[in-house]
């Protein structure tokens, strides 16, 4: 297997599993003429069904515009995007958020929490949206989540009335609770002390590996990063490595070679 020494060949992880989402020769750039600036340069990556992705990179690298892009909730300059096999770039208004809201969760890394709601509408906006109420099996993992992440005693509470981690995790538990097949979280753990962060990583580990959920989470956090199956590194809107699981000691190092090299 790899480690933190080996040479580094970009596009490493190969399978041959069906994947879920799957991104190719994607670019995108912001603006126009002389203030054009290109967040993402020809990234091909295919995300596994069920597979825990972490994807890594120096701020700036284009991690946030490859998951909005990935997700649907942005367009690329050019490339496409399939999602379950299905070409996304062709898909209509309607027929994409009809797709978004039933297979994909979204963690932002600005948590996009809705101010006028208290907790529990927050983490049930996604049935809202979608015209329907939780059914019994869904209450039942609301529940689950809400006791998992600590926000019990919250879910009366507004936003405003939360601290930073605990918006967080408010936002996570909106974008897990309808169970998508794919979610993407855009530095989950950023604002969450060690013992809160782990026991955030250990329910998307636990969403993968028992219920079969795709999660591809954004972190700057190599300990964050070593609970996912395969690491993603991008750096200056290009993938430069692609690994299997690796220990946090050898992500730190080839997170500092990624940056010496910027
Ligand atoms: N809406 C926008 N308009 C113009 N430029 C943008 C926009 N969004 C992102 N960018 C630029 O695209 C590049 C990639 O941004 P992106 O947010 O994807 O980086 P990131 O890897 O998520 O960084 P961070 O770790 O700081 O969150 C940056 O240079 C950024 O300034
Ligand atoms: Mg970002």
């Amino acid at each position: 297997m790899t480690t933190a020494t080996a040479p580094v060949p970009a596009h490493r992880h190969v399978s041959a599993a069906q994947p879920i989402a799957e991104a190719l020769n994607l670019s995108k750039s912001y603006g126009s003429d002389s203030a054009t600036v290109t967040a993402l340069r020809g990234v091909t990556l295919r995300l596994e069904a069920g597979a825990f992705t972490a994807i890594m990179g120096p701020s700036g690298s284009g991690k946030s515009t490859l998951m909005h892009i990935m997700a649907g909730l942005d367009t690329a300059t050019s490339g496409t995007i399939a999602l379950g096999g299905r070409d996304i770039t062709r898909l209509g208004d309607t027929d994409l958020t009809l797709l978004r809201r039933r297979r994909i969760g979204f963690v932002f890394q600005s948590f996009n929490l809705v101010p006028t709601l208290d907790v529990e509408q927050n983490i049930l906006l996604p049935f809202d949206l979608d015209g329907r109420r939780p059914n019994a099996a869904e209450r039942a993992h609301l529940l689950a989540l809400v006791d998992s992440l600590g926000l019990t005693d919250r879910l009366r509470h507004r936003p405003h009335e939360l601290s930073g981690g605990q918006q967080q995790r408010v936002a996570i538990a909106r974008a897990l609770v309808t169970r998508p097949d794919l979610v993407f979280a855009d530095e989950p753990t950023g604002n969450l002390d060690s013992r809160t962060g782990r026991d955030v990583l250990t329910l998307l580990a636990s969403a993968s590996r028992d219920r079969g959920q795709s999660i591809a989470m954004v972190t700057h956090d190599p300990i964050a990063a070593s609970f996912a199956d395969r690491v993603v590194f991008l750096a200056d809107g290009r993938i430069v490595d692609d690994r299997g699981r690796c220990t946090p000691q050898e992500i730190s190092h080839l997170m500092l070679n990624l940056e010496a090299a910027a």
